[in-house]
């Protein structure tokens, strides 16, 4: 996590760093810090939010860099803030540096002294070590010795106008137009007539009046340059008062994007691997593991091909059984997310194939598979993953329904074509919730129960409620409840049952009864008109029907829907939670 930015040009850097930090607050909003680079280096420091450094605007000095936190080592204070400086260097950082440990005790030996608990801090002392006069040299020794992730902007007083780059398993871009530009993300330099280069792990840069890239031997390099949709880049919230409303009420025109795509998603190489493979194993992580959840019913429902999902943290590190023939499929929105690129590169030195499936194309994930598809959600700047949720499920159903008709089950393909009108309907029939904001307001804990994928929309619900609201909640098999957790509900405790399924509505109607009898107050989202009339329902939202095995795709909406209006009642940005960043690039 984190954001880190660079600028050299001829225009005052403070306002421009200022401006372009602001852009990857998504990444982290503990602290901030700038330094820019005149005779020697000026930095400001701040705790919490960008906003905090506005006195930093007047700061002299056309060359600088920036970043803004997600702590992970040391408390989010302003002694832990990123610049980090050690006599003529100054540093930001991105990433984890897992020996930063020996790295520090061998400078304290020396009798270096340390300001901060960080693991970033060791590389300024390092530079100032290493350093001989050529700063590419100096930082490719630092990161010699360097083990984890990192993309680091450096300036130092030896080398005026000049910020150097490198990276290793953490994005960093380069712009090149109205000043030379680095950042983690393009949405921060993101500007008409730049050009964008995107280093890659290993690779070194010097930035001053040009941009020149390195290889990881020191040899000069020419880079190809990356696309860049300005459109996309820039995000704006089109009138909408928080990014995270304005995603969820895109989804229907992503869906019908990914809709009219639906059969170039399947290229003859994705077709082959996926209609040779014996066993589908999926590793994601948070809403992404949730799309694979909602993966495994449709590919085993549709296609009978037995598939495994496993949270990517927890696939690393279960020295996992790989099968002849099994194809991983690695989800994640950013394709940054450390854990699932970890769980893809084991699968692959293992021998397995890697689908990757990410929002983000020129992601590290989509870079190091085997295949790689696109879910086509746009940029996607709440935290909190909406649409992006909805455009996995639609492209892993298509993929499912492309397998089952290879097997002779035809018509799931029409179905799809369908749900992006549905989901409009939903978005719209979804907006009912907000009567039930009250009840949910001061809640102590919420509870969502579903059965089959209706129980995939009660975790993903959960977690939508408790990373935007900070109200504990559980998702949870309906059935499941009476084994334990049926103990902590109470009179007033909010429960929100999904149910899609014809099949199962007894099954979860029959967990309505037990928890309406112990008190809760129950709240449906349904495609089963009749059963909304249930006298023991607080509330009901009756959305569109789908067939069960696609459920996820529309019932999730009341409940992102949900968690936000809960979010903003409770007076939380819901674009920006406490604690957490849209990607996130750690272990
Ligand atoms: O970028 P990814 O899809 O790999 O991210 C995975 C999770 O970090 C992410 O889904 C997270 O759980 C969201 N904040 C959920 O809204």
């Amino acid at each position: 996590m984190c954001g880190i930015v660079g600028y050299v040009g001829n225009r005052r850097a403070a306002p421009l760093l200022l401006g372009a930090l602001k852009k990857l607050e998504y990444r982290g909003y503990d602290s901030a810090g700038i330094a820019l680079l005149t005779d020697e280096i000026a930095v400001k420091k701040c705790t919490g939010s960008v906003s905090g450094l506005s006195g930093a605007l007047q700061m002299a000095g056309t060359c600088g860099i920036g970043h803004t936190r997600w702590a992970t080592h040391g408390a989010p204070s302003e002694q832990n803030a990123h610049p980090h400086v050690w006599k003529r260097f100054a540093v930001v950082h991105n990433g984890i540096i897992e020996n930063y440990k020996t790295l520090r005790a061998e400078c304290e030996q020396r009798g270096e002294t340390f300001y901060s608990e960080t693991d970033s801090e060791v590389i300024a002392h390092l530079l100032e070590f290493y350093f001989q006069g050529d700063l590419i040299a100096a930082l490719q020794r630092v990161c010699s010795r360097l083990s984890g992730s990192y993309a680091l902007a450096v300036i130092c007083t030896k080398c005026p106008g000049t910020v150097a780059l490198a990276r290793m398993r953490s994005p960093l871009v380069v712009g090149v137009g109205g000043g030379v530009w680095c950042a983690s993300d393009m949405p921060a330099i993101a500007a008409k007539n730049r050009t964008y280069y995107t280093l890659a792990d290993g690779e070194f840069a010097l930035l001053s009046a040009r941009a020149v890239f390195y290889d990881g031997e020191g040899r000069v390099i020419q880079k190809k340059p990356a696309a860049c949709d300005a459109e996309d880049c820039i995000p704006v919230k089109k009138g909408y008062r928080h990014y995270m409303r304005k995603e969820i009420g895109e989804t229907a025109s992503v869906l019908e994007n990914r809709s009219r795509m639906l059969r170039a998603w399947t290229s003859p190489a994705v077709r082959q691997a996926l209609g040779e493979a014996r066993r589908l194993s999926f590793v994601a992580c948070g809403t992404a593991y949730h799309a694979c959840l909602a993966a495994k019913c449709a590919f085993e429902a549709l296609a009978r091909v037995p598939c495994s999902v496993t949270v990517a943290s927890e696939y690393r590190y279960a020295d996992p059984i790989l099968e002849k023939g099994e194809l991983v499929i690695a989800v994640s929105q950013s394709g940054e997310t450390a854990d699932t690129i970890a769980a893809a590169e084991l699968a692959k030195q293992r021998g397995a194939g890697v689908l990757a499936v990410v929002n983000v194309t020129d992601s590290t994930l989509a870079g190091m598979a085997d295949h790689v598809l696109s879910v086509g959600a746009g940029r996607e700047i709440a935290v909190a993953a909406t649409k992006s949720f909805n455009a996995q499920l639609m492209l892993l159903y298509s993929l499912a329904a492309t397998l089952a008709e290879a097997k002779g089950k035809r018509g799931y393909g029409d179905l799809l074509k369908e749900l992006p009108s549905l989901a409009s309907q939903t978005v719209s029939v979804g907006e009912g919730v907000r009567a039930w904001v009250a009840y949910f307001m001061s809640a102590s804990s919420v509870y969502f129960i579903g059965r089959g994928a209706d129980h995939v929309a009660a975790l993903e619900g959960s977690l939508k409620l408790k990373e935007i609201t900070y109200i504990p909640s559980e998702g949870y098999p309906a059935g499941e409840l009476k084994h334990g957790t049926l103990a902590l509900v109470e009179q007033g405790t909010p429960v929100v049952a999904v149910l899609t399924s014809e099949r199962l509505a007894q099954k979860t109607m029959n967990a309505v009864h037990e928890v309406y009898a112990r008190g809760a107050r129950v709240f449906l989202v349904t495609s089963l008109a009749e059963q909304a009339r249930s006298k023991e329902l607080t509330g009901a939202v009756v959305i569109p029907e789908c067939g069960e095995i696609f459920s996820p795709m529309l019932s999730v909406i009341p409940l992102q829907l949900l968690a936000y209006y809960v979010s903003v009642a409770r007076g939380i940005n819901p674009d920006r939670p406490r604690n957490l960043a849209k990607s996130v690039t750690v272990e």
